[in-house]
C-alpha cells in the first residue's frame, strides 16, 4: 500500500491547546482529517475525529507516548505539523539564564526533531509523508533581545533542509511555513512596539491571519507537491 490515506489521512499537530495550532486542528478536522494533537494543557476542541494527548514535549517519553498512541490506534501518519514552541521574554545575550536557553531548545529544536524522528518510520511504511515545521520571521531579522528563539528557529530551518534530502526517496516531504505576526498568546507576549517596527520591515506590514498559514500547507499536503521540499516559505514578504 501506499500513498496518502485518502479518506481519513492521519494528522498529528504539536501544540493545539490554543493559537495557530488549535486553529489547524480545526481547520483540517473540517477537511476531513483524522487529528491527533497534543500540548501541556487540555483542549476545547469537540469532534470525533479529534484526540488530544497530554503531553509536555520537553520530555522525550511523552513524545514516544504520542507515537505509542499512533501506532496502536491508526498503525499510519501522514502528516506531522511541528507547530508547538515558546518565545522567551526579551533579554540581552549577557543575562541569559542557561535553564532558558535549554528549556527553549528542547521545545522548539529538540522536540520538533524527535517528532520528525518518530514520525518517518510511519511514514516511510507508506511511502507518503508530509513534514510541516513551524518557522518564524525572525531568523530573517535577526531582533536584538531575541537571541535564543532566532537560534532556535535557525536550527529549525537547517534541520529540516537536511533532513527533507534524507527522506525525499521514501515519498516524504519536510518543509518550514514562517508566518509573520499572527495575533496569539505568543505574540501578545512580545512588546508591541519592537513587533509594529519589524512588521514595518516586511513588504506586508499588517499582521497576518490564520489562514495565511494554512493556505501554505495546503499547497504542501497536496500529492502533486511532492517535488517541493526542503524549502522555507517565508509568509508576509519577510
Ligand atoms: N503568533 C505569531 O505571531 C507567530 C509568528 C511566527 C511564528 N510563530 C510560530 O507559530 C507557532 C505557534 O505559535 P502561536 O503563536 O500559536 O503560540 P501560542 O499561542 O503560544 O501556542 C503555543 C502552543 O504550543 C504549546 N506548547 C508550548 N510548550 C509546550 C510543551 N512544553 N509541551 C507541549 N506543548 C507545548 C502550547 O500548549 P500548552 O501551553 O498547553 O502546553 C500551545 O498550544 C510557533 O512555532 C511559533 O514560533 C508564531
Amino acid at each position: 500500500m501506499s500513498n496518502l490515506n485518502q479518506a481519513h489521512p492521519v494528522m498529528l499537530i504539536t501544540g493545539t491547546s490554543q493559537g495557530i495550532g488549535k486553529y489547524l486542528a480545526s481547520y483540517y478536522l473540517g477537511k476531513g482529517y483524522l487529528v491527533i494533537g497534543c500540548s501541556r494543557q487540555k483542549s476545547d476542541i469537540t469532534n470525533s475525529r479529534y484526540t488530544h494527548l497530554i503531553a509536555d514535549i520537553s520530555n522525550e517519553n511523552e513524545i514516544l507516548d504520542v507515537f505509542k498512541f499512533i501506532r496502536k490506534e491508526h498503525q499510519r501518519l501522514d502528516v506531522l505539523i511541528n507547530n508547538a514552541a515558546i518565545n522567551p521574554a526579551i533579554v540581552t545575550v549577557s543575562l541569559l539564564p542557561y535553564e532558558t536557553i535549554q528549556k527553549t531548545f528542547k521545545v522548539n529544536v529538540f522536540a520538533p526533531i524527535l517528532f520528525c524522528r518518530e514520525a518517518i518510520k510511519l511514514m516511510s511504511r507508506h511511502k507518503f509523508g508530509r513534514i510541516i515545521n513551524i518557522g518564524s520571521m525572525a531568523t530573517r531579522h535577526e531582533v536584538a533581545g531575541e537571541s535564543i528563539y532566532t537560534s532556535t528557529k535557525s536550527a529549525l530551518n537547517a534541520f529540516t533542509r537536511v533532513l527533507a534530502k534524507e527522506v525525499m526517496s521514501s515519498g516524504i516531504t519536510a518543509n518550514i511555513v514562517a508566518p509573520s505576526a499572527i495575533d496569539t498568546e505568543l505574540s501578545k507576549a512580545i512588546n508591541q512596539e519592537a513587533l509594529t517596527e519589524v512588521l514595518n520591515r516586511n513588504a506586508i506590514k499588517t499582521w497576518g491571519d490564520f489562514n495565511d498559514v494554512s493556505n501554505s500547507i495546503d499547497y504542501l499536503l497536496k500529492p502533486e507537491s511532492k517535488t517541493v521540499t526542503g524549502q522555507i516559505i517565508y509568509l508576509g514578504g519577510v
